[in-house]
């Protein structure tokens, strides 16, 4: 086999056999197929697309590409992933929770990617804590504490770390087959047998239109269910900052106000139901609804925030935190934004606002750069509220005054007001199970 021909029968719109597909996994897992060839074929499928045949073996073939792990976690390892969102710390919130309630999660988290935050860089915020645990450690902890959240290990599809290498810096990020395979490889390769998937919609979300969000869920679903996972996927609203505050400690300090119970919306609402959906699948409970009365009673309860207590301990960072938010890292420079003009919020540019916190240093520019976990920014209105000129929009925690003038003119250029009131973003659009795409409407 060459690689040439495997091109040109892309190219020309044919489907790739199960063995041109592993030949060319095999050569970007190995390196013995350069660059140039692979960014070749990848715009081929970028254009010309893969059938769900094909889709799935390619995903096999990446997973396939590493260690396969089956770890013994006391239980049905279960995994959540989000596609990346801005303001989103549902894992944080909801990790510990289904912990509480008996679930073993096995949680291998990505870092902050283009204008999305990412769960280790937001963890590496609090003092001490170790992200990168040797497999046998990590194993031992979900076991132990019912939860565990670390850095995708550099042993489990190192194709899809190439590919996915190309993909960012050849535009062909955005193509469901490449999206699906990527995701769900890394997800087989961990070992979670069962998995939910957050596929977010809308002005923040990889793929912006409720179409070709519901295609991508429905794609990934099926490869999972071929490949014998209980798999679920929730296609969600990505039009605003899921939860109020956008930044690594902020996001930190957010997800326990919530698990103390002194948060409540749309992030509590999100993780309540998403952990549900892991409880069903991982058969601690029975249906979805037993499983969100066993999230709220652990939420009540506190046996989720002391979950995220143990969590922390194991990893070796220090758990007071939960007890005292004022110990993470904090901004020298705290300042409101205030609006210029009366109206409704109707509307807003969520990757820029995503763009705008990666900029005050809450993200990296360049793969290099050194995250700044202090700084980000909270904000105070929602889509569809009512604003007063003078009220507070958001509250901007910068490094510095010109870093804080800068993103505050971000954040106001990302924001559209309405003379007439404007309805609430939605939160939750369709569930999808194997064969199945049901309506939701939160
Ligand atoms: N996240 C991934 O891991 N891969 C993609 O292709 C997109 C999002
Ligand atoms: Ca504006």
């Amino acid at each position: 086999m060459d690689i040439l021909s495997v091109i040109e029968a892309k190219k020309r719109g044919k489907a790739l056999s199960r063995e041109e597909i592993a030949y060319f996994v095999r050569g970007a897992a190995d390196g013995t197929l350069p660059d140039y060839q692979l960014a070749s074929l990848l715009m081929a499928i970028r254009l010309n697309g893969m059938d769900a045949r094909e889709t799935a073996d390619l995903t096999m073939e990446m997973a396939a590409s590493g260690e396969m792990l089956s770890p013994d976690v006391g239980g049905v390892p279960v995994d959540k992933h989000s596609t990346g969102g801005v303001g989103d710390t549902t894992t944080l919130v909801l990790a510990p929770l289904v912990a509480a309630c008996g679930g073993k999660v096995l949680k291998m988290s990505g870092r902050g990617l283009g204008h999305t935050g990412g769960t280790i860089d937001k963890l590496e915020s609090i003092e001490g804590m170790r992200v990168e645990l040797p497999e046998q450690e990590f194993v031992e902890i979900v076991k132990k504490v019912g939860c565990a959240v670390v850095g995708q290990s550099a042993h489990l599809a190192p194709a899809d770390k190439r590919l996915y290498a190309l993909r960012d810096v050849t535009g062909t990020v955005d193509s469901v087959p490449l999206i699906a395979s990527s995701i769900l490889s890394k997800k087989f390769a961990s070992g979670a047998k069962a998995i939910v998937l957050d596929v977010k919609t809308g002005s923040g979300a990889l793929m912006p239109t409720l179409e070709s969000s519901i295609a991508l869920a429905k794609a990934m679903v099926d490869i999972g269910h071929h490949a014998g996972r209980r798999i679920t996927a929730v296609v969600s609203g990505m039009e605003e900052p899921l939860g109020s505050h956008v930044g690594n400690a902020l996001e930190v300090k957010e997800a326990i106000d919530v698990l103390a119970g002194r948060a409540k919306g749309p992030l509590l609402d999100t993780a309540l139901f998403l952990g549900a959906l892991m409880l069903e699948s991982s058969g601690v409970a029975k249906t979805r609804e037993e499983g969100m009365e066993k999230m709220k009673a652990a939420l009540h309860s506190g046996a989720g925030l002391q979950k995220l207590r143990e969590m922390i301990a194991a990893q070796g960072g220090d758990a007071r935190v939960c007890d005292d938010v004022s110990l993470l890292p904090k901004a020298p420079v705290i300042v409101p934004l205030r609006a210029r003009e009366a109206g409704w919020l109707q509307k807003e540019d969520c990757t820029a606002l995503g763009l705008a916190a990666q900029r005050m240093g809450a993200g990296r520019v360049k793969k290099s750069d050194v995250i700044d976990p202090a700084v980000g920014f909270v904000m105070e209105k929602r889509i569809g509220d009512r604003v007063e000129k003078g009220d507070v929009l958001c509250t901007l925690h910068a490094r510095t005054e010109e870093s804080a003038s800068t993103a505050g003119d971000a954040v106001l250029a990302a924001l559209t007001f309405s003379p007439a009131p404007a309805p609430k973003a939605r939160l939750l659009y369709a569930l999808v199970t194997p064969g199945c795409v049901a309506d939701l409407d939160m």
